[in-house]
């Protein structure tokens, strides 16, 4: 609409995909029947970023402390994972979405790592939705990750432990260079970070919504993306300090 004020827009959102397994049972389904309800959201959010130019997409589908659940259950999101990338890709492909996984993945079954590296591989040339998938991720895991690079370059010569700065710490977390989460969307009902991206979450707008993850549709996500647009962040300065 000509005149109409343009949307604030976050950079980078982040989702944290809670209540698969209470959606099941509430339809007397198997938690592996919720999880694959997941699926529908997630290519919702995909097309939503993407359509509105959003730069960074960052979905938690696999804690390192999700580990500790059922072997069972455990399984069925591995065969998930490995099933949804070879069905997914190539219409992620074609919508030019970069894909890249975080986490520890070398605890991953081998098969699904190489098709992680395969999905990696082909779309490192998109220039559209960066679209990262954390599995076997954990905030904690990836800030030790990064300190023990950073050790290692001192410990080798190749820097000074003068030379660390948030900014180069930033660069050897998961995460790079992209921009840090500026809207967090939990679904579930929990409000927690459950060890997600602690320090890229350091100033995120927060959005928890009782909605369970299969059922979370385009008007949840509008929501979201109003509550973030009606926000004024201040990144620790006083009212209206900051141009908007
Ligand atoms: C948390 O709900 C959800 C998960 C641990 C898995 C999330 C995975 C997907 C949505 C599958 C698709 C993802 C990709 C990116 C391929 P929960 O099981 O803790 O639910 P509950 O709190 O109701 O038990």
């Amino acid at each position: 609409m000509a005149g109409a004020p343009a949307k604030v827009l976050p950079r980078h959102v982040a989702i944290t995909m809670d209540g698969n397994g209470r959606w099941a049972a509430a339809r007397g389904q198997t938690r592996a029947a919720g999880h694959k309800a997941g699926l529908a959201p997630v290519r919702m959010c995909i097309q939503e970023c993407g359509q509105r130019g959003i730069e960074a997409l960052t979905l938690f589908a696999f804690s390192s402390e999700n580990w500790a659940r059922p072997a069972a259950e455990v399984g069925s999101l591995m065969g998930l994972f490995f099933e949804a990338l070879e069905t997914e890709i190539a219409e992620l492909h074609e919508r030019n979405v970069r894909m890249r996984f975080i986490g520890a993945r070398r605890n991953l079954p081998v098969r699904l790592q190489a098709r992680l590296a395969a999905a990696e591989e082909r779309t490192a040339g998109n220039t559209g939705l960066k679209l990262q998938v954390a599995a076997s991720y954990g905030g904690r895991w990836d800030i030790v990750q990064a300190a023990t690079e950073l050790a290692r370059a001192c410990a080798s010569g190749a820097m000074r432990p003068e030379e660390i700065t948030e900014e180069r710490f930033a660069k050897a977390l998961s995460l790079g260079t992209l921009p840090d989460a500026e809207l967090l969307i939990r679904t579930g009902g929990e409000q927690r970070l459950s060890n997600f991206l602690l320090w890229h979450c350091a100033y995120a707008e927060l959005f928890f919504t009782p909605r369970l993850w299969p059922d979370f549709g385009v008007t949840d996500f509008e929501e979201a993306l109003a509550f973030f647009a009606s926000r004024e962040r201040r990144f620790g300065q006083v009212p209206g300090q900051r141009a908007p």
